[in-house]
């Protein structure tokens, strides 16, 4: 099964260390770039200048496959939706049982392998993870979870095969148009129906706005954690002093998830399209122009981070900017990080004497420009 558009990129570290020292703010074909955390972080912070209407239905890209969403809102329209869907997401609001069902979620995937002595975690777990856990705090019917990890593949293809990115899309509200309708009637208590319910002064998400976040979860709540999973999980296998000090200290899961983000920043870029002629960084950016905000760049840049290409654990981790920054910050990060908190504690439980496959034909490289995770991580271990 492809896992998602595979985009070859290995080190895009010494591009970026260059782009931040010779022209922080600059142009490639149409598209400009900025790239320092100062200048990144001031963009995130004028949305007034930089709209996210890059990210609605009316340009090329994410809006194409998820519709209208509040990645792609701004001003009132986007408040309102943020306070909408927000308190949804908070793991408190997903009830007692969402931790317990996570790992009953990873369990169930490890048990899959767990006898061999082997496994690939991308496919095996890393994936799948994410996506199981959603079909459950969605409701649906776990034999529909296949469907559903396809259709979500399919817009993850977006940028590099439109016609399949709007297929998965299609596919996707035609599924969940009679089960939205049908928790109107029929309240079952998941997330599906803490959307219906949600409530700000009087307004309300309709049956489309849903669909259109659901769609966003997928890609925007489900790969990135994903990304994020196997990223962290390289890190640990590639340092057997710190997975035995992560699994004897389970508390250094945080700071490490922490430094993850911002050392091999899953989501390596987000854009914006200017609302007015603006100067950033010394260069005027005409109106109505693309601008890629470099995130991961940003989160590697020496004057924010001490030794920014080391991999530290212990480095104060409040600045970085894997999950935005402003009034679009993440309105998943709290979940994202229990979740994989989670899935990582039932490996660390489950797995003893977790090391790479020797045997695997290539080495495990994190790879990827939009996107960042692994190539594959294909393990031994022990039980
Ligand atoms: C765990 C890894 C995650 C990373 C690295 C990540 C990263 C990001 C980033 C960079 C943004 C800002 C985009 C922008 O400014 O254009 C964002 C927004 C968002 N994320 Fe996450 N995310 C993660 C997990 C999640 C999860 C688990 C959920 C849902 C359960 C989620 C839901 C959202 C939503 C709804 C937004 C839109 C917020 C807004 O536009 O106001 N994310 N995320």
């Amino acid at each position: 099964m492809s896992l998602g558009p595979i985009d070859p990129v290995e080190n895009p570290y010494d591009i970026y260390k260059a782009l931040r020292e010779d022209n922080p703010v600059g142009k490639f074909a149409n598209n400009y770039y900025i790239s320092t955390f100062e200048l990144v972080s001031e963009a995130l912070l004028d949305d007034e200048a930089f709209s996210s209407k890059s990210n609605s239905p009316d340009y090329p890209g994410i809006g194409m496959v998820f519709g209208q969403t509040i990645v792609g809102m701004n001003g009132k329209e986007h408040l309102k939706h943020k306070n909408l869907v927000t308190p949804a997401l908070r793991p408190r609001a997903l009830g007692a049982g969402f931790q317990q069902n996570a790992r009953n979620t990873a369990d169930r995937l490890i048990d899959k392998f767990a006898e061999n002595g082997s496994a690939n975690l991308v496919p095996d777990f890393t994936f799948l993870y994410p996506l199981s856990v959603f079909v459950q705090i969605l409701g649906l019917p776990e034999e529909d979870a296949g469907d559903f990890h396809r259709w979500g593949i399919d817009l993850t293809h977006v940028a590099t095969d439109p016609e399949r990115g709007l297929r998965g899309s299609a596919c996707l509200a035609e599924y969940l148009e009679p089960v939205v309708k049908d928790k109107r009637s029929n309240p079952t208590g998941d997330l599906i129906c803490r959307l219906i319910e949600a409530d700000v002064m009087g307004e309300k998400m309709t049956d489309v706005e849903i669909i259109s976040f659901l769609r966003l979860l997928i890609t925007g709540g489900a790969d990135t954690t994903y990304h994020l999973l196997g990223n962290v999980l390289h890190t640990l296998l590639s340092d057997s002093a710190l997975l035995e000090l992560v699994t004897n200290d389970r508390s250094k899961l945080e700071p490490l998830l922490w430094e993850s983000l911002r050392w091999e920043s899953p989501v390596q870029f987000t854009s914006r399209q200017t609302n007015r002629e603006i100067e950033i960084g010394g260069v005027t950016i005409p109106d109505d122009s693309p601008v890629f905000i470099l995130l991961g760049c940003a989160n590697r840049d020496e004057k924010a981070f001490a030794q920014p290409e080391v991999f530290d654990i212990n480095r104060d981790q409040g600045k970085s900017l894997a999950f935005g920054y402003g009034r679009h910050y993440c309105a998943g990060a709290d979940f994202g990080l229990i979740e994989a908190t989670i899935g990582l504690n039932a490996l660390l439980d489950r797995l003893q004497d977790l090391r790479f496959d020797p045997s695997a034909d290539e080495a495990s490289k994190i790879r990827g420009v939009a996107f960042r995770g692994p190539s594959h991580l294909k393990i031994q271990f022990t039980i």
